[in-house]
């Protein structure tokens, strides 16, 4: 870099979300590309189906990297709510189409919501946190970055921004839930945004070398 030439770093995220890509290429502007499956030509689901947030990330990247064999990035993030025992956990995606209830008429996202709002009915603990847990994989190298968000579960719906659980979940310190928040105030103090931010320290650090483009 230092020569006044400007290499793009390239990097594959595992996920097929876009609204994920959004926020992470949000993040990482003109630093990395981050390319997502579906631009490569891999739009096939990928496994999932472990029991932690930790070993699902990794399920996903090792599944990606033995696609593409190239680097690669995947994540997994859960709800975790004190009153029901950390749940739903990692099983956040599909809460409300396992279990009991099940709303399987209504729109996954919804009925997710609406799942939690439903079991935190007279609930005094709202106590509840966003994890992310990313897996990287460069070459014959491992890691995880984790990132953390304190806050609480409200009683009705606010805000129609970003997606998930986002409408229910008020941040420790903030007035309003993440459904209320433009993506670059979410960016400040998300979950996903601090693991994020984890990895691109790590990547930026003089340690690693990885395709450049
Ligand atoms: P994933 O592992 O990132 O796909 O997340 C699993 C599930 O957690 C998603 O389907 C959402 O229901 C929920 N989730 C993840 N991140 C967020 C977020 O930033 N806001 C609200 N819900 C989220």
């Amino acid at each position: 870099m230092g020569n006044g030439l400007f290499f793009m770093t390239e990097i594959i995220f595992a996920t097929n979300n876009q609204h994920k890509l959004l926020e992470i290429r949000s993040m990482l502007e003109n630093s990395f590309r981050v390319h997502g499956l579906s631009e490569l030509g891999l739009d096939e689901d990928i496994p999932e189906d472990h029991e932690t947030l930790e070993e699902n990330a990794f399920q996903k990247a090792e599944f990606v990297y033995d696609k593409l064999g190239r680097s690669c990035f995947a994540d997994d993030t859960g709800l975790e709510i004190e009153a029901l025992g950390g749940a739903p956990g990692v099983y956040s995606a599909r809460y409300s189409r396992m279990g009991s209830p099940v709303y399987p008429e209504m729109e996954v996202a919804a009925g997710n919501i609406r799942k939690v709002l439903e079991k935190m009915k007279g609930v005094q603990n709202r106590t509840a946190r966003f994890r992310t847990v990313i897996a990287l994989i460069l070459g014959d190298n491992r890691y995880t970055f984790e990132g953390v968000v304190e806050g609480s579960i409200i009683t009705e719906q606010r805000g129609a921004d970003g997606f998930g659980y986002d409408p229910i979940f008020l941040p420790h310190g903030s007035d309003k839930t993440f459904a209320e928040m433009d993506l670059a105030d979410k960016n400040l103090v998300s979950h996903r945004a601090m693991a994020v931010q984890k990895l691109v320290n790590f990547l930026q650090s003089d340690h690693h070398s990885i395709k450049k483009g």
